[in-house]
């Protein structure tokens, strides 16, 4: 063990949407959620410890100031507060790929700085207390603890825990069709307080989304594609048109979204095994079984809107190596 630790995540796509918090001080969702794991998204984090009595010094994507370096900086103030031997550190945090543009950015980089702090202070937390940590900083950054399929269960201990998959069942492949990369309209946070304070549809969501868990998790268990993308896309759906009913109303879409979502619905209906998902930003997240992945390729770099095409398979456990 060193004075520094390098810490590789991805992050994560939720098939099962988290909208809303329970409690926003200790960042608990009001709904469960389920994801994969994108193994084409990657934070690299170095993280050093610094000497006592010296500020934290933080850069993201090499940049040493601008609102992620403060997220980073609170998070590590909040953590500090649970776990008063985490020390001042230097934390070096980049993305390859496009950061608060609804890619899950904060996901796979708050999972990072809490894995390292944990391997950094010698904390001796286990999964659940990691991810938990992480949460402080993103609610899916709990998910990002893990590699592969993950689960938050509302009744739990507001902890993220992996789901045992057979890969051989689930060869998947993920197209990320990006259609814009500048940094989202309205940040997560914001845009899930308006939607829980203005949102006519926002109790309905929350209240239907336990049967959307018990759904996805069957579907999982069965190895039943089509039972997994009726419930991902429905998911995904309730969830704009609940924040688009906010007042005033946020749209994350634009109209390559809607290009790439029709073009997905299509296909579907011509029997491909794919479906498609969008986070908090404009970007279409197109999950595809691999058998079916050549078909769709070329098709989403020629449509309309799509800049760029990002293709992933699914991502593993977290990597950590001392330096
Ligand atoms: O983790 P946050 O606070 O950025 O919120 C994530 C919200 C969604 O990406 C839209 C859904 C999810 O479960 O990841």
């Amino acid at each position: 063990m060193g004075d520094t630790v390098r810490v590789q995540t991805n992050a994560n796509v939720a098939l099962v949407k988290y909208w809303g918090k329970a409690d926003e001080e200790a960042n608990l969702p009001a709904t469960g959620s389920l994801s994969i794991s994108l193994a084409a998204l990657t934070t690299t984090t170095l993280i050093t410890r610094a000497k006592p009595g010296l500020r934290d010094q933080i850069s993201l994507n090499g940049e040493s100031s601008g609102p992620g370096v403060d997220r980073i900086s609170s998070f590590l103030d909040r953590g500090r507060q649970i776990y008063p031997f985490m020390g001042p550190v230097k934390v070096e945090s980049t993305n390859d790929f496009p950061t608060g543009a609804g890619l899950a950015s904060s996901a796979s980089g708050f999972a990072a700085l809490a894995i390292g702090s944990n391997a950094l202070f010698d904390m001796g937390l286990d999964g659940s207390d990691v991810s938990r940590l992480a949460r402080l900083g993103s609610g899916s950054a709990a998910r990002s603890v893990f590699g592969g399929f993950v689960a938050i269960e509302l009744e739990g201990d507001g902890a993220a825990k992996p789901i045992e998959v057979d890969p051989n069942k689930w060869p998947l492949t993920v197209f990320i069709a990006v259609t814009d990369s500048a940094e989202k309209s309205v940040g997560s946070t914001d845009a899930m307080r308006r939607t829980a304070d203005s949102s006519p549809f926002y109790q309905s969501w929350v209240d239907r989304h336990p049967a959307d868990m018990a759904e996805a998790l069957r579907s999982i268990e069965a190895s039943d594609f089509d039972g997994l993308a009726n419930v991902s896309v429905r998911s995904c759906l309730n969830m704009h048109a609940t924040i688009m009913g906010s007042s005033p109303p946020i749209f994350y879409w634009n109209p390559g979204t809607l290009v790439v979502v029709q073009t997905v619905e299509r296909w579907r209906e011509e029997g491909r095994r794919v479906f498609y998902t969008i986070d908090a930003g404009p970007q279409v997240k197109v999950v595809c079984h691999r058998d079916d992945a050549h078909q769709c390729r070329d098709e989403l770099h020629s449509l309309s809107g799509v800049r760029t095409v990002i293709e992933s398979g699914i991502g593993g456990e977290p990597a950590v190596q001392w330096r």
